[in-house]
Formats: C-alpha cells, sequence, structure tokens
C-alpha cells in the first residue's frame, strides 16, 4: 500500500506553471474509489499535473457523484495535490464555501446554472481560489464572452457532461480556438471529455491547455504513458 501523503510536491494554482504549458488534469471519475488517495496519488506520480473532481447533483446532469467530504479527505491524503473542482450542478453558490473549506485550489461551474457568473467569480476569488467558467457542447462561445475578464480558466465541454468515457465532440476545437484569440496566455483553457492520445494534440493545436482526463488515464496499467502521449505527442 502506497503512504498517500507522500505524494510529490504539486503547484497549487496555475499561476504557478509557465503559461501555455500543457497541463494534464486526472479526473478521479474514473479512479478506484476504493482506494482514491492511492490511484490519485499514482496519476500524479505518473506526471499529472493536477487532480479533476467532478461533482454532479443528478439535475444538472443525470448522476451523481462527489461531494466535499470526499474531496477534503482527498486533500488531507494529498494536502500538496492541486484540486480542480468541476461544478456540474444547478446551483454552484451553495457549493463555494464548502468546496473552499475542503482544500480546493480551483472552482469551475457552468454558464448553464444558476446565479450571476461574475458574483459567483468574485466570491471564489474572495474564497482564495481561481475561478472558471465550463459552456456544455450546445452552448456557443458567445454565451461567455462578455464574461471572460472574470475567469483564469474557460472550460470548453467535449462531451455532454455526466459521464466519464464518452466519444471526444470535434465541434468543441473551433470553440477553443476562438477563445484562445480572445483572451491572454496567462488564461487557461480546458477540455474537458472523450480527451486521450488521438485528440489530445488537435486540442493543444487549437490552444487548449489544461487536458482533462478520466478513462484514458485510469483505465490503463501504466498512468504515465498515455500522460506523456497528451502532453507531447
Ligand atoms: C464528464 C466529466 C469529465 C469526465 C471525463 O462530465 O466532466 O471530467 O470525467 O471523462 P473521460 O476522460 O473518460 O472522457
Ligand atoms: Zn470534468
Amino acid at each position: 500500500m502506497v503512504d498517500a501523503r507522500a505524494a510529490p510536491m504539486q503547484r497549487q494554482s496555475f499561476s504557478a506553471f509557465s503559461p501555455r504549458d500543457p497541463l494534464i488534469a486526472a479526473s478521479i471519475l474514473s479512479a478506484d474509489f476504493a482506494r482514491l488517495a492511492d490511484d490519485a496519488k499514482c496519476a500524479l506520480l505518473a506526471g499529472a499535473d493536477l487532480l479533476h473532481v467532478d461533482v454532479m447533483d443528478g439535475h444538472f446532469v443525470p448522476n451523481l457523484s462527489m461531494g466535499p467530504a470526499l474531496c477534503a479527505c482527498l486533500h488531507r491524503a494529498l494536502p500538496t495535490a492541486m484540486l480542480d473542482v468541476h461544478l456540474m450542478v444547478t446551483d454552484p453558490a451553495q457549493y463555494l464555501e464548502p468546496f473552499a473549506r475542503a482544500g480546493a485550489s480551483h472552482i469551475t461551474f457552468h454558464i448553464e446554472a444558476n446565479g450571476n457568473a461574475a458574483e459567483l467569480a468574485a466570491r471564489i476569488h474572495a474564497l482564495g481560489m481561481s475561478a472558471g467558467i465550463a459552456i456544455k457542447p450546445d452552448t456557443p462561445t458567445s454565451a461567455i464572452e462578455h464574461l471572460l475578464a472574470h475567469f483564469e480558466l474557460l472550460l470548453v465541454m467535449s462531451v455532454h457532461p455526466g459521464f466519464s468515457g464518452q466519444k471526444f465532440l470535434e465541434s468543441a476545437l473551433p470553440k477553443v480556438a476562438h477563445l484562445r484569440t480572445l483572451v491572454p496566455d496567462a488564461v487557461r483553457i480546458q477540455l474537458d471529455g472523450g480527451v486521450n492520445a488521438s485528440t489530445a494534440k488537435r486540442c493543444r493545436d487549437a490552444g487548449g491547455d489544461v487536458l482533462v482526463s478520466a478513462s484514458a488515464l485510469f483505465g490503463t496499467p501504466d498512468y504515465s504513458l498515455p500522460i506523456r502521449q497528451m502532453r507531447l505527442d
């Protein structure tokens, strides 16, 4: 059994990485929940830069996943890991403080969810975290273009949110390329869903620089191989 607390030192904010360096976010949705900290630590040791925590409320998306208690356990076990929380919930406002207390470094919520996006971003910043705004596959970039100044990260979903293991939607790529022309290099653009060794290069070429991966990583015997391929190939 690995001592999960002996994880390597990670960087806990996007500003600690060089701008535009491609980052790999290991989505723990496909990890082994029975040995979550060890599995997450293996992903970090294999080269993942951050842990992506997919939070689903069974209402915004047709699935239930994890909440602040699990995030807090993961933070206790891996205190230096950057926890990137992706809220797929109808009412993000009620979860900002609980995830901040649970050790989240970053929170992304959806433009399609309830609430005033600029106010939610301000609350996330006041809690000491960076903020991201996400769009579903059917949402155009114009839905967030007036809000870009409030966010450190833009998340373009490349599958319909709710489940790992779906096929990459190519329609995400022109959205990423367009958003990249609108924001400085310091703003991260994340793709989430169906990212693997064969789709990652197109994501990076379009201007994406945070690649989320669940099944292509946790579904393999050696996590370092897909991570290297997604970062470099
Ligand atoms: C989907 C989640 C993703 C998911 C990605 O709603 O937001 O983070 O875990 O899974 P893969 O990489 O298997 O498509
Ligand atoms: Zn996600």
